[in-house]
């Protein structure tokens, strides 16, 4: 009888995939008609994930933002089984260079789409050092229960087992999928879903940098799909009181750390700078270095809205705990990281200005 001859099926671009036609195996699932698939925009600004080194086995010390949307979205023609893709280069950019500018400029493109009736979904892909933030400032701002999913990766797209491809194909995946809408802003890494609140950068280099540590992540995405275990129970999206649409700048707001021998200087140089919020991102539970109190009192004095953070990265940052927040008149982080804080304190600050108003953001966002 003759043996059907096994063949090797290559697919193009930087994922090789091979399938072996075994006798009697059967072919895989052919992709669904084209009109039937929802329609996704990836939105590109630049990153690892666009990244280029010098050799395969260059990981670190590689150049960020140098590979286009249409090159990405071309190295993973798998994308074309789950989704109607089409790409925006917004920037290209490595994003520790991420300003507010690029945020409002992102928000703004980001609303404009997915308010039009052939947008499913959106999927941004971005650099990771500044990642969390761009999707907590999203998760504030954008006005619509379509899936928003950020994904970046940690090795560049010339790299052995370059993260990227598969990161993007998750990410699309989930963006396209009935289940990730309302859930607020998404984060895809590593196979994992994480929530824009909570996820943070937990190592430097590892692909399995992006975690949700404590508070946990979402969900997973396996074989193609995504499955849900939880979702974050803060506000989002469209129940936020924030609107972007007709800002130009953002409040300066600027971070100060804590740390043993701490001083004053930081501080009072962004009061003078102009700064109109400053987090202090203390040790411990948010604890206030007797040389650094006077400096904070000050800057409240003048206007400025000081919010106690910690660097610790987790657990809730309590109110009158170590600091009388109610006699300084400052506001407690509860449960958000200094990075993520100033992010919320920029936009309550274009609503307001009352304490006891900001305090309730940092409750309810
Ligand atoms: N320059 C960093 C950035 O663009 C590279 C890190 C990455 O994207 O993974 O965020």
């Amino acid at each position: 009888m003759h043996q059907p001859k096994r063949r090797l099926l290559l697919a193009a671009g930087a994922s090789l995939s091979l399938s072996l036609l075994l006798p009697g195996a059967s072919v895989s699932a052919q992709a669904a008609p084209a009109t039937s698939l929802p329609n996704v925009v990836i939105l590109a600004t630049g990153g690892t994930i666009a990244g280029t080194g010098a050799t395969s086995t260059t990981t670190v010390g590689y150049t960020a933002a140098t590979v286009g949307v249409q090159s990405l979205i071309q190295a993973v023609p798998e994308l074309a089984k789950v989704a109607r893709v089409t790409g925006e280069q917004v920037f290209q950019i490595a994003s520790e260079n991420m300003s507010n500018e690029h945020w409002l400029t992102l928000a703004k493109r980001v609303n404009v789409l997915l308010a039009q009736p052939n947008v499913d979904g959106l999927v941004i892909t971005h650099g990771t050092d500044t990642l969390e933030e761009t999707a907590y400032f999203l998760d504030l701002v954008v006005k619509s229960k379509k899936p928003v999913v950020l994904v970046g990766a940690m090795r560049p797209s010339t790299a052995l087992s370059a993260d990227g491809p598969i990161n993007l194909y998750n990410a699309v995946l989930l963006a396209a999928s009935a289940d990730a809408a309302g859930k607020g802003v998404l984060v895809v890494m590593n196979d994992q879903i994480q929530a824009a609140r909570e996820v943070t950068k937990t190592n430097t280099s590892t692909l399995d940098a992006f975690r949700t540590p404590e508070l946990g992540m979402l969900g997973y995405i396996q074989g193609s799909k995504a499955f849900f275990y939880r979702q974050s129970t803060r506000k989002h999206t469209l129940e936020t009181e924030f609107d972007v649409s007709s800002l130009t700048a953002l409040p300066m707001v600027e971070i100060v750390y804590g740390y043993a021998n701490v001083g004053p200087v930081a501080v009072d140089a962004f009061v003078a700078a102009g700064a109109k919020g400053i987090i202090h991102a203390g040790v411990g539970d948010g604890s206030l270095a007797a040389k650094v109190l006077p400096a904070l009192k000050a800057a409240r004095q003048k206007g400025a809205i000081v919010v106690r953070a910690s660097r610790v990265g987790q657990g809730i940052l309590a109110r009158n705990g170590e600091a009388n927040d109610d006699e300084l008149d400052f506001v407690a982080a509860d449960t958000l990281n200094p990075q993520k804080a100033r992010i919320l304190l920029m936009l309550a600050l274009t609503k307001t200005t009352s304490t006891r108003d900001i305090q309730r953001m940092f409750y309810t966002y």
